[in-house]
This record gives structure tokens, C-alpha cells and sequence, in this order.
């Protein structure tokens, strides 16, 4: 059901066993919402145990390398990600383009690798305040889109699947309390529509676009029910199921 609203909890750095009694709750209460697509992407160090822990949950790392093995200390592959029971991977976080210099390019390749491996990928775009400011924010984030979603062999098929999908997060807007306003998400949803368009064809209208970046319970239904927004990728208000839950509840469904 590619076309679920997809709600996405993003743990970044988060998460020691402990927590996993907050994925076991976050996956009962999503149970209750079959028409909305709920997923957790914990820290590598925690899939395994998650995997086992939920039943109806996607599970998904936040990086993978673009090789399938090899000599690259300290990194694990999309292949091992699936190995271990991950269905998708979030690519090209603001954070691991800032902290470790991730370009488009690279981006680019890990998407193809995940594909490859048969994990789904959300590829994550956004502008900086200085961008915004500047009046560049849709030519930023346009070029990232073109730049890194996945284009290699299997990237059709993945698309018609369901398999890929792009998270736009502005990076002022992640951790800061400060959420974009909805006509501007919506502005910024067209524009990466219109790119995915221009990459996929027909099959491009069908991309989910997530929105990130301060997503809570207070501002869940009016980001969810915007147009052009297919879900949310949310980092904070993910940690329990306290905070996340609000926000698969506001999900509008897919009706049967
Ligand atoms: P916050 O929801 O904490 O702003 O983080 C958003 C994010 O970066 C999700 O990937």
C-alpha cells in the first residue's frame, strides 16, 4: 500500500535497550492504524533487538555505506542492514551532510546500493536558514533531489513498489522548536514533486514526500493534511510513545 500515510521516527544517537519497551508501544497502538505506515530507525547497535521486539513496525537503519563489504572501518552496508532485518534506510540526513561532508553524489550511490540490497530509502533534502534567506531555498533543495535519489537499474521498479520515498526537512527547522509554515511545506512539496516527476516520469507523482523538522503532536494535523504531504519523519517526538503516537494518530488513513 505505497500510498499509506508514512509516519517515520527518526532516533538519531538515541537508544539503549531500555527503549525498547517505547518500540513495543509505539508498535501496539500502530496496530490500531492500519491505514497509516508507521516505521522506527533506531541506532545501528539496536536494530536487531527491534526487529524482534515489533511486529507491524517497519525498521530501518540511518546510513548505510554505498559498498556491499570491505575495508571501511567503523561503516555497515545496506546488505547488512537487510541481513539483520531492516526494510529501509534514511539517506542524506542534514546531520550526515554536515557532520561526515555526505554530497549528492554519495547519496546517490548509497540509495542505489540500498535498492540493490532490497531495502526501501528516504532520501532527506532541505535548506539551510542562510539558503532560505536568501530567496534559494527551492533551487537548493530541487538540487539535492536531482542530485541524490536513486537512478540506478532497479531505481524504476523501486519506485513503482513503493521503495523509495524523500523526506523534506528544512535543517532550521530539525531540533529547534521552529516549524515551517504550511504554505511553505506545501511550496516546497511541489517543487520536489515536480522533480521527481521530471525523474521517474508518471511513476514520480506517486513518491511520498515526508515532511521533518519539529514535527509534535500540536502540529501534526495541519502538516499531515497539507497538500502534497505523504508523511512525516520525526526525530524528538519519537523517542516514546507518549509523543509519537499523537502524531500517527493524526495521519489522515487510507480508506480500504
Ligand atoms: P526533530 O523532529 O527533532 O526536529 O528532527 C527532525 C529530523 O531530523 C528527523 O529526521
Amino acid at each position: 500500500m505505497p500510498d499509506r500515510p508514512y509516519i517515520v521516527g527518526n532516533w538519531k544517537m538515541n537508544g539503549t535497550r531500555t527503549m525498547l519497551a517505547e518500540a513495543r508501544a509505539i508498535d501496539r497502538a500502530a496496530q490500531r492504524h492500519p491505514g497509516v505506515q508507521v516505521a522506527l530507525a533506531p541506532p545501528f547497535t539496536m536494530i536487531g533487538a527491534l526487529r524482534e521486539a515489533v511486529t507491524v513496525l517497519g525498521v530501518g537503519g540511518q546510513d548505510c555505506h554505498a559498498n556491499v563489504k570491505g575495508a571501511h572501518t567503523g561503516d555497515v552496508s545496506a546488505a547488512m542492514l537487510a541481513d539483520i532485518g531492516a526494510d529501509f534506510v534514511i539517506l542524506g540526513h542534514s546531520e550526515r551532510r554536515k557532520d561526515h561532508g555526505e554530497t549528492d553524489v554519495q547519496v546517490r550511490a548509497k540509495a542505489d546500493a540500498a535498492l540493490a540490497a532490497g531495502i526501501a530509502v528516504i532520501v532527506c533534502v532541505g535548506e539551510t536558514l542562510a539558503d532560505r534567506d536568501a530567496g534559494r531555498a527551492e533551487k537548493v533543495v530541487s538540487g539535492q533531489v536531482d542530485g541524490s535519489i536513486p537512478l540506478g537499474d532497479i531505481a524504476a521498479d523501486a519506485v513503482a513498489g513503493g521503495k523509495v520515498a524523500v523526506a523534506y526537512e528544512p535543517v532550521w527547522a530539525i531540533g529547534t522548536g521552529r516549524v515551517a509554515a504550511v504554505e511553505d511545506v506545501v511550496a516546497m512539496h511541489a517543487a520536489v514533486r515536480a522533480r521527481l516527476i521530471a525523474a521517474y516520469g508518471d511513476a514520480g507523482a506517486k513518491v511520498r514526500i515526508l515532511y521533518g523538522g519539529s514535527v509534535n503532536a500540536e502540529n501534526a494535523a495541519g502538516l499531515l493534511s497539507a497538500e502534497g504531504v505523504g508523511g512525516a519523519l520525526v526525530g524528538g517526538a519519537s523517542l516514546t510513545a507518549d509523543a509519537f503516537l499523537p502524531i500517527v494518530a493524526a495521519a489522515r488513513p487510507v480508506e480500504d
